[in-house]
């Protein structure tokens, strides 16, 4: 499979699966735009050396790549680089991430993740676009105890701002993609971690502390599992849907609705003991970690655990990546990187 001469749309291309999304995608030959405002809601340092990292590993490629520097809320700027393109396939993966920064700098996730995703479904419409893909969360499911979490389960019941925009999104979405029939699929990722990770998330923070030998804060005294998914697993998902526009499917039992409007999982399918994660950590690095028990984080949930019944079946999505191989490539990235 190859998206060569396809014009694709990256938005939060220097983010964490951003970036690694825009090398698939070079590397299949697509001709790649990529749109980051580079904010400061974690180091830019970091996030510059990913569009590097970008430029270093698609030294091969025969598509185009060409990144702008702009804040998807400043709709004059925005609407200027999408008018001179015609793109294929768009995929708006930026957005203010953290379910913990939205207690703290909630703006930011008005801005960001409802004015910002207002102006990417507006371009959807004026453009015509045939195959809108977007980032959603796990977090939509909330303290819902109705394990593993399927998409047909209601998430009407956010319980942080962070998942109550990503909850709008998908309702925004699909109004556009019932009026103007947008093939539209959303995404509700599962704790992505891996090589190029987030600093704001647990794996990143876990690996900082115990290689400075300071003490990790566990939270909800460690009673917690999260469906912890490779990167590589989740750019494979993304990738696969590149090829698979969502379709109108009347008359089905698990779904309402009539417009080209999908929403899959995309996890691992084999959630993890928090003291698990930091066990197998704490092997890769060899060193053990003191540790901080405290009490659940406000905005906080439980347990995360996908069903992945419906994407195995859309675009036989396969997660490949044990969480031994994934956490001994993000050491192994994060020493060099970090130069430890
Ligand atoms: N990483 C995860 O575990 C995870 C889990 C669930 C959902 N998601 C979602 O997946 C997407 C990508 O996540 P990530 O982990 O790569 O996050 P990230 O923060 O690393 O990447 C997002 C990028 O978007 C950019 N950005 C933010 N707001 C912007 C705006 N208004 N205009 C232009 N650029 C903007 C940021 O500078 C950043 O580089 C996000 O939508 C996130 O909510 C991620």
């Amino acid at each position: 499979m190859s998206l060569e001469g396809k014009e694709i749309l990256v938005t939060g291309c220097a983010g964490f699966i951003g970036a690694a999304l825009v090398i698939r995608l070079l590397n299949s030959n697509a001709n790649v735009t990529g749109i980051d405002n580079i904010n400061s809601y974690y180091s830019k340092k970091l996030k510059t050396a990913r569009l590097e990292e970008i430029k270093e590993k698609t030294k091969q490629s025969k598509g185009k790549w060409n990144y702008f520097k702009v804040s998807l809320e400043n709709k004059e700027s925005f609407k200027k680089i999408y008018l001179n393109h015609n793109f294929d396939i768009v995929i708006h993966l930026a957005a203010q991430a953290g379910v913990r920064y939205s207690l703290i700098n909630p703006d930011s996730y008005i801005n960001s993740n409802l004015v910002g995703f207002g102006n990417v479904l507006e371009m959807c419409r004026e453009k015509s676009i045939k195959n809108f893909i977007f980032a959603s969360s796990s977090s939509v499911y909330g303290n819902d105890k109705r394990l593993p979490f399927s998409e047909n389960l209601n998430v009407d019941h956010p319980i942080s701002l962070y998942a109550a925009t990503k909850k709008s999104n998908e309702l925004l979405a699909h109004s556009y993609s019932h009026l103007y029939k947008i093939p539209t699929t959303g995404l509700r990722f599962f704790t992505v971690y891996g090589p190029w990770g987030r600093p704001d998330m647990a794996p990143m923070i876990f690996i900082k502390s115990i290689l400075e030998r300071k003490k990790i804060k566990i939270f909800n005294h460690g009673n917690m599992r999260r469906d912890f998914t490779y990167i590589d697993d989740v750019v494979e998902g993304i990738y696969r849907c590149c090829f698979k526009a969502a379709f109108c499917e009347e008359n089905r039992s698990d779904f309402f609705s009539t417009a080209p409007y999908r929403i899959f999982n995309i996890g691992n399918g084999k959630p993890l003991k928090l003291m698990d994660f930091i066990r197998i950590l704490e092997t890769n690095l060899g060193l053990d970690s003191e540790k901080e028990y405290l009490g659940m984080q406000k905005g906080d949930v439980v347990e995360t655990w996908a069903d992945l019944e419906k994407i195995k079946d859309w675009i036989d999505y396969k997660p490949s990546t044990s969480i031994e191989e994934g956490l001994f490539n993000l050491v192994s990235w994060y020493k060099k990187f970090y130069l430890v």
